[in-house]
């Protein structure tokens, strides 16, 4: 039996590219399109909803998918913290409802953060530098910001990184005590590098999105999470075995 999938953003990039894995998927089938000129009601044929608009609108999308009793997959950008907290406050309880917010869907991203979680605890000296296209807004990027953050966490029992002279702007930006740089350059999709320095070695692990075809496996298993999802979800890693003893198990 197929799951009937309602795509909020439809018109846009990442919409675009979820409505056609849909599409051409034998176990989901897309109900519904929704752009900015259509009704919030419009999704309400679907079973899950998958929001892919725009941070000032993502919520609203989200909050209407949950009270009309819709399970959400959420890619769009902006979800903090204290809303992720908020709306898991309004799914409490309710056994047919949850969301899976995937703030980055690129299986080879979330991989090298956790190979970077792994190899914090034995260098004293880390820094990162991502780079992305010139049309990108914000800086950091929001994965470079959960990888120092979740790298300088993995690291806590040896306390914080070694970063000399960060009071000088060309430093970069401290995340949890890791210096973050960031570039903006024509030619650039989007890459990270982790760059881990100790005693005469340094060892980098680099991420490069090279197309947006990068996001289809991880869209596909965050659909297959979201058919049964109760509460709230954060994360691809969430989604698939990422530990050391689980290596040869792949999704
Ligand atoms: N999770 C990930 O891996 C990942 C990867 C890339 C991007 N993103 C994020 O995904 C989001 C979408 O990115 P994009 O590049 O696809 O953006 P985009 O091309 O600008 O598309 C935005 C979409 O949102 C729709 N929209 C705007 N306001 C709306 C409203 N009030 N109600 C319903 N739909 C509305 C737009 O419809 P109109 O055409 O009518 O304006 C359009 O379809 C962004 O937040 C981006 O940062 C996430």
């Amino acid at each position: 039996m197929t799951t009937r999938v309602a795509v909020i953003g439809a018109t846009g990039k990442m919409g675009r590219l979820v409505a056609d894995l849909v599409e051409q998927s034998d176990d989901f089938e897309l109900v519904a399109r929704l752009s900015s000129a259509s009704e919030l009601s419009d999704m309400l044929p679907a079973e899950i909803a998958v929001d892919v608009t725009r941070p000032g609108v993502s919520q609203d999308v989200v909050e209407y998918a949950v009270d009309h009793g819709l399970r959400v997959l959420v890619g769009t950008s902006g979800w903090s913290e204290e809303r992720i907290a908020a709306l898991s406050r309004r799914v409490e309880g309710h056994d047919d409802t949850g969301v899976v917010i995937i703030p980055n869907f690129s299986l080879g991203s979330v991989l090298a953060t956790f190979f970077a979680t792994l190899a914090a605890p034995f260098f004293d000296s880390i820094e990162i530098i991502e780079a992305h296209h010139a049309g990108k807004v914000d800086s950091p990027s929001g994965t470079a910001v959960r990888t120092a953050e979740l790298v300088s966490a993995a690291r806590a029992a040896q306390g914080p990184v070694s970063a000399p002279h960060t009071d000088q702007r060309a430093r970069g930006q401290e995340v949890g005590g890791i210096p973050v740089h960031s570039l903006r350059l024509a030619g650039v999709q989007a890459r990270q590098d982790v760059i881990f320095g100790g005693g005469g070695e340094t060892l980098t692990i680099r991420h490069d999105t090279t197309s947006p075809s990068s996001y289809e496996r991880g869209i596909l298993l965050a659909l297959a999470a979201t058919r049964d999802a109760v509460g709230v979800t954060v994360g691809l890693d969430k989604l698939i075995p990422l530990t050391p003893a689980a290596a040869g198990q792949t999704p």
